[in-house]
């Protein structure tokens, strides 16, 4: 009998992939770090294809592929399909998957059992949570399983409604103080990194200086350690719209849909398949179908 893991086991982590503590160095050496968000194993494929170093499997899934308008309806099954899709199409990169609002709030038995089915039955490599106060003992509770997690603060969507709207957070000196103190605590119970979302850059400029750990920005400006962007906003595939701190990089919607139309209309004027997209039959075969063909009522 072997002890050895065999590849990708769950908990352990799969031959090249980014080892975690090098996310860490990455802060340390000065290397920006890149992340996407990805829900299937395509998207998996390409985002380590094209070099990212940690794909989130967020749940603005809800959103983008679901089609609700908020994040809050994802559940814990939608989501542990989407991140086993992902951890089959991406290597290299970590996978976190986001724990979905309900999953984790209510006791730190609940995060655990939430945590622990992604990492089991989704491979994910972390997780990430939304906010601190009360939730800094999931992560303690979490990190202490060794389970890695990514913490989340200043526009939270899952919370969204008690902020007010998705708007910006930290604009006022007071609210900016309580996000330092915010990622000091996350950093403190054991997060690896902290997402920012929607903070102004000064403020983020300045937490990313105060923490250790890596901060991942959106919407929170250039001096973060690293930066995240949704795949259907950046590839120009959401139809919603999306905040200014979106950069579309492509605008396939329209490609697809061009691509879509072209189909249909070959089907429509029966151009489309051609001989050569059937699979032939030789003569005798067909002779012999036809001769059978004609012993059935048909
Ligand atoms: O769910 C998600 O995609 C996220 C990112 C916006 C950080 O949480």
């Amino acid at each position: 009998m072997t002890t050895r893991p065999r590849k990708g086991a769950p908990g352990t982590p799969a031959p090249g992939k980014l080892p975690l503590p090098e996310v860490a160095e990455m802060k340390r050496r000065g290397d920006r770090i890149v992340m996407i968000t990805a829900y299937d194993a395509p998207s998996g494929r390409i985002a380590d294809a094209a070099g990212v170093d940690l794909i989130l499997v967020g749940d603005s899934a809800a959103m983008v592929v679901l089609g609700h308008d908020s994040t809050v309806p994802a559940t814990t099954d939608e989501m542990i399909i989407l991140t086993r899709a992902v951890t089959r199409g991406a290597q290299r990169p970590l996978v976190v998957a986001d724990l979905p609002f309900g999953s984790y709030q209510v006791s730190d038995e609940q995060a655990l059992a939430t945590a622990i089915r992604f990492v089991k039955e989704a491979h994910a490599d972390t997780v990430k949570l939304e906010g601190a106060g009360p939730m800094l003992s999931r992560v303690r509770a979490l990190t202490g399983a060794g389970i890695p997690v990514m913490g989340h603060i200043g526009l939270t969507p899952q919370t969204a409604t008690m902020l007010g709207g998705f708007k910006a957070q930290g604009r006022s000196a007071a609210k900016a103080v309580q996000l330092v103190e915010d990622a000091l605590a996350l950093q403190a119970a054991g997060c690896f990194s902290i997402v920012l979302e929607a903070v102004p850059s000064p403020v983020a400029a300045r937490i990313t200086e105060a923490l250790e750990i890596p901060t991942i920005g959106i919407g929170a400006g250039a001096d973060c350690d690293g930066q995240v962007l949704v795949w259907h906003d950046l590839l120009g595939l959401y139809a919603g719209r999306a905040p200014r701190f979106v950069k579309q990089y492509a605008e396939l919607a329209p490609t697809i849909t061009a691509a879509v139309e072209e189909y249909a209309s070959e089907v429509r004027d029966g151009t489309f398949p051609e001989q050569k997209h059937t699979y032939a039959m030789s003569e005798e075969e067909l002779a012999q179908f036809e001769l059978s063909l004609a012993e059935l009522p048909v």
